[in-house]
């Protein structure tokens, strides 16, 4: 087992996120994970370079957070672990072998959903680059609590206790809008995934904080106000939420593991490489709790 008193929790200089050092996930002591769980909930993600890691010691470092699932996405899971979401550009034998255009427009994970997942663990197994050697496909987080705490306080009180509407399918079209979707959208989806409310403002079920949890495109009304201002009032959140003074911009090195808490920040991925510059990375998300 490893000692645990070299893991150092060094936040960045931006307004949410943390570099997690001394530690290697393949051996991780008890003291030492609840010093991450309790940084996830802090700094609204984390980020540990140079782990090398198998896919099992991923799915179990996600298991110490909570609950795993098979991923609602099985054609992009990783052959015989339908818990593991592979994000990527790569094909074989001609087709996807993954989700290529996951994240692309700003996001929390699975926000259409009845309890989305509290955070997600996604690791770079393989990263694009340039020619001069520059790191391509960023991905950039923004903190919706700073967002949240910066919001006039009339917004405040005017939106506070109401809920939005989550749709997946706004998030498919949205996201077919802004930079052109890769894959099918089957017929039967807009049936199989109601719309889901949420509260406007998300209370962080441990720290109690509260963020703006709406993302334009995808939240397509507010309970209690037309829906030419509510579209106008999700517009002006989401402008808010993705302010670049709330962001911490993940510049990727191949080994990274990084953790991020979906109800304090929305994140993005920069797609701004080519077909081939590989991007490989595994996902596992961790169960959540219904909003609130
Ligand atoms: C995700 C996601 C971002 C990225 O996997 O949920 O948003 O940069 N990924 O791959
Ligand atoms: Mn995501």
């Amino acid at each position: 087992m490893e000692v645990t008193e070299t893991i150092s929790i060094v936040p960045t200089a931006a307004v949410l996120g943390a570099e997690v050092c001394g530690v290697d996930l393949a051996h991780l002591a008890d003291d030492a994970f609840r010093r991450i769980d309790a940084a996830l909930s802090q700094y609204g993600m984390l980020f540990i370079r140079n782990q090398d890691i198998t896919v099992e010691q991923q799915i179990a470092f996600a298991k110490r957070f909570g609950g795993v699932e098979p991923n609602v996405n099985q054609q992009a899971c990783l052959p015989g672990y339908p818990e593991v979401l592979v994000v990527s550009n790569v094909r074989e034998n001609g087709r996807l072998i993954g989700v290529s255009d996951a994240g692309i427009t700003w996001h929390t994970d699975q926000s259409s959903y009845p309890r989305p997942p509290r955070c997600s663990v996604l690791y770079a197994k393989e990263v694009p680059v340039a020619d001069d050697g520059t790191v391509l496909g960023d991905t950039i987080f923004s903190s919706a609590a700073a967002a949240y705490d910066a919001l006039p306080g009339e917004i405040k009180t005017r939106l506070q206790g109401r809920r939005a509407s989550h749709s997946y399918m706004g998030r498919l079209l949205a996201r077919k809008k802004a930079v052109g979707l890769t894959r099918e959208i089957p017929a039967d989806h807009a049936q199989k995934m109601p719309l889901m409310w949420h509260p406007l403002f998300r209370t962080h079920p441990v720290t109690g904080r509260k963020s703006i949890y709406v993302t334009e495109g995808e939240c397509t009304s507010i309970e209690g106000i037309p829906d030419d201002e509510a579209l106008a009032l999700i517009a002006q959140l989401h402008q808010l939420v993705t302010e670049p003074r709330f962001h911490y911009r993940h510049r990727w090195q191949r080994g990274d593991v990084i953790m991020w808490d979906n109800c304090t920040c929305q994140h993005l991925a920069v797609r701004d490489y080519q077909e081939d510059q590989r991007r490989l990375m595994y996902r596992v998300s961790v169960d959540g709790s219904v909003p609130f």
